[in-house]
């Protein structure tokens, strides 16, 4: 199988990576490793890339990709929510760049047969990690309709949340649902024909979004990262972060924010007693956005927003 790959704003990544030769670099997300070869290739001849994904596919593609400069990389089947322990186990005390690139990979949507399109009528699974039990068909034939219509309208910000849910219960009484396409046709059904028309998206996208979210656990992972960054990363280190969705970007900008703020005792205290000292300052304020040109050849990149923060 052909493992494609179209990498967001690698432009962009190389550059606020601000990359030199024998930096020691992760890429927490290979995917189709089209940013990993590109930072692989900044940092030769004697520099280290740990790279890391939850999905066999892309740990098996990235392997062949990487293989000429094996003596340089790292390569890890792991949760990158798991890097600190990945590092220590390694002996590494800091990196240089952390980059993560959210979501899911262009492989997994158009060749991962687990559910991700809805184009196609696949097995409903959506895990990236298949090691896990839990899979989008276990959370749609057994939440009850209240935790669905929860997950939708919090996930995926879908308006219809209520409705959707009722639906897909109705149809679950008479059998299990198995399919994405089946999936997309009941959301397609529940939402009202006129508010379809308006919609930019296909229908059932946001459902989609919400259960991938919950079945991979992205944003507790996501947490669990973010918070210890500042440990991973040695002084004037980078962290790069892509983003496709509010929600991620949320958490990403919270975590920055939090770690960019130093002593928050008041003023007329004479000495400090938080304790907080500031550990990373933004390298932008505002998010960085993919080109136009670049939302033109490859819509995935309309929705990315990348944020640069540094270890001082
Ligand atoms: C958008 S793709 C990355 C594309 C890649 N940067 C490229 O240039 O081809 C996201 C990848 O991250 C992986 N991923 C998502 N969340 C992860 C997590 N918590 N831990 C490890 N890998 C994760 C997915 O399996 C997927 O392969």
């Amino acid at each position: 199988m052909k493992f494609e790959h179209t990498s967001v704003m690698p432009n962009e990544v190389q550059e606020y990576q601000d990359l030199k030769p024998g930096y020691t670099c992760v890429d927490c997300t290979l995917g189709g490793a089209g940013h990993g070869l590109r930072t692989m290739k900044a940092i030769l001849p004697d520099g280290l890339l740990i790279g890391i994904d939850q999905d066999i596919d892309a740990i098996r593609n990235a392997k062949k990709i990487l293989y000429p400069y094996k003596e340089n990389v790292l390569i890890c089947h792991d949760n990158f929510s798991r890097l600190p322990e990945i590092l220590a186990a390694n002996k590494i005390k800091g990196v240089n760049t952390i980059l993560l690139d959210l979501g899911f990979s262009f492989h997994q949507l158009k060749n991962g047969q687990r559910g991700f399109s809805f184009n196609k009528n696949e097995p409903l699974d959506m895990r990236m990690d298949i090691r896990n039990d839990f899979t989008a068909e276990d959370l749609v034939n057994s939440f009850k309709e209240n935790e669905l219509a929860d997950i939708f309208f919090k996930y995926g910000e879908e308006r219809f949340s209520r409705k959707i849910a009722r639906k897909i219960v109705e149809h679950r009484q008479t059998s299990p649902i198995k399919t994405s396409m089946a999936l997309a046709t009941i959301v397609a059904d529940a939402i009202p024909k006129k508010a379809i028309y308006k919609q930019k998206i296909r229908p059932a996208t946001r459902v989609l979004q919400a259960i991938r979210i919950v079945v991979n656990k992205e944003l507790e992972h996501l947490e669990t990262f973010m918070e210890k960054v500042p440990s991973m990363l040695l002084k004037g280190g980078r962290l790069c972060v892509i983003s496709f969705h509010s929600l991620e970007d949320r958490i990403v900008k919270q975590y920055i924010r939090k770690f960019e703020q130093g002593c928050t005792c008041p003023r007329e205290f004479p000495h400090c007693i938080c304790g907080f000292v500031q550990q990373l300052k933004s390298v932008y304020r505002k998010p960085v956005i993919a080109s136009d040109k670049e939302v033109a050849a490859n819509p995935m990149a309309r929705s990315a927003k990348l944020r640069v923060a540094q270890r001082v």
